[in-house]
């Protein structure tokens, strides 16, 4: 069994004024694909994965459930954001109850364009062998660039995966093995498969180096940025949240044994806000990384991934700027992008300069440069102190 995991929580402030607190950046449609980031997220799963479980907000539960369909079992609504590992570390808890312990689990980011939905199954399945021979399993990509914005993972050894036996010799295998057949080989019997990809040790874990860092990183050829993705057994995370953290797993546990009952008012009550804010990456990632323990699968160069951080990332998965009411001329590397709504909007024209990024919503404009497009996470923290 393999049971997906989406963390959808946080603001995406750097895309302010299209993200705001009560419109996160995982409902939003901003590629222009008819289908909200999160939606795309569940969509590129269904094949995968026998449930998806997402952990969000109180707040934004009714329109996760909305946009995605799923049941309110498959909804886990936290009470408060207290970042990634709270989140994943429940959720792969509950589906330890529902499925037993070793089941397999995977966390994928909320927020995330993925251009090659095959290229995407690979990597996972890959990342599903190397689980559940015992390693949190992360999927790297090649960078690009010298990005500040990302975690980079330095690759050690490769590995040996086991390769999956189908029929049956390890039932978790042969789900594997079998999802293999079915996305890439035809099975006729009972025989090994290979894992379509390589899979590496992961050596070590820097979260967003600086820009001198990043390019030393890049130009040594030996990182992949790190794309936000854990695929594990529940029982695997769970032993080293017991090492490492041993009050917050027994606060998980407690969480997790009175979720589908009665008392999971209580249980929350009791243990949430003392769990600790901490990312997945920093608490689990780095230190297992250290013994070991981590693999990580470089995915293939066509997956088209990227975080949509802020616009000037988005400017490359836009086809084209399709409002009548906003464009740019003479303007290149523009970006012009128009969520308003209604009728007789006025006409917006940028023209002649170069890289500009105009946003335009029903109560904000946003004007600025792609070189500038990080720095737009400030506005709201600034917006929010002018009172
Ligand atoms: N439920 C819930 N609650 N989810 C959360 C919370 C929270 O409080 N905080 C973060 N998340 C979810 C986000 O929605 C996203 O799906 C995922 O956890 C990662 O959090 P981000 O806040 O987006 O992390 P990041 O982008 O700064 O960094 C991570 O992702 C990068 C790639 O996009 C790291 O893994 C980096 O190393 C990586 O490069
Ligand atoms: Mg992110």
């Amino acid at each position: 069994t393999f049971v997906a995991i989406i963390p959808a929580g946080g603001a995406g402030t750097r895309l302010w004024p299209l993200s705001r607190r009560h419109h996160p950046k995982f409902l939003l449609d901003l590629t222009g694909s008819g289908s909200s980031l999160l939606r795309s997220t569940v969509d590129r799963l269904e094949s995968l994965a026998d449930e998806t479980l997402i952990v969000t907000g109180a707040a934004h539960a009714e329109a996760v459930a909305a946009q995605t369909g799923l049941p309110t079992t498959a909804i886990i609504t936290e009470p408060s954001g207290r970042n990634s590992l709270p989140a994943i570390a429940l959720a792969s808890a509950i589906a330890g109850r529902r499925y037993g312990e070793e089941v397999l689990v995977g966390s994928f980011a909320a927020d995330h364009v993925i251009d090659n939905e095959d290229s995407f199954h690979d990597a996972v399945l890959t990342a599903l062998t190397c689980a559940e021979d015992g390693y949190i399993t992360t999927i790297g990509i090649t960078p690009t660039h010298a990005a500040t914005g990302f975690g980079y993972i330095k690759l050690g050894s490769e590995l040996e995966l086991s390769a999956a036996e189908t029929p049956d010799s390890k039932p978790e295998l042969a789900i594997a093995a079998t999802m293999l057949a079915q996305t890439s080989l035809h099975v006729t019997g009972p025989h090994p498969i290979a894992p379509p990809l390589p899979a590496y040790r992961a050596s070590q874990f820097v979260e967003k180096p600086d820009a001198e860092h990043a390019s030393a990183y890049l130009e040594s050829g030996e990182y992949v940025w790190n794309a936000g993705m854990f695929v594990m057994r529940a029982d695997v995370l769970a032993r080293h949240l017991r090492s490492l953290m041993p009050d917050f797993a027994d606060r998980i546990d407690a969480i997790a044994q009175a979720w589908d009952s009665e008392d999971r008012q209580a249980a929350l009550v009791a243990h949430w806000d003392a769990l600790e804010a901490i990312a997945i990456d920093h608490a689990i990632a780095e230190p297992v990384a250290a013994d070991g323990g981590v693999a990580v699968v470089p995915a293939p160069a066509d997956l088209g991934w990227d975080d949509l951080g802020d616009m000037a990332a988005l400017r490359q998965h836009l086809d084209v700027d399709v409002s009548e009411h906003a464009f740019a001329l003479d303007a290149p590397g523009a970006l012009v992008v128009d969520h308003r709504t209604g009728s007789d909007l006025p006409l917006v024209v940028a023209k002649g300069i170069e890289n500009v990024v105009v946003t335009l919503t029903d109560d904000a404009i946003l004007i600025t440069t792609a070189d500038q497009a990080q720095g737009v996470g400030e506005i709201p923290k600034w917006l929010a102190e002018r009172g």
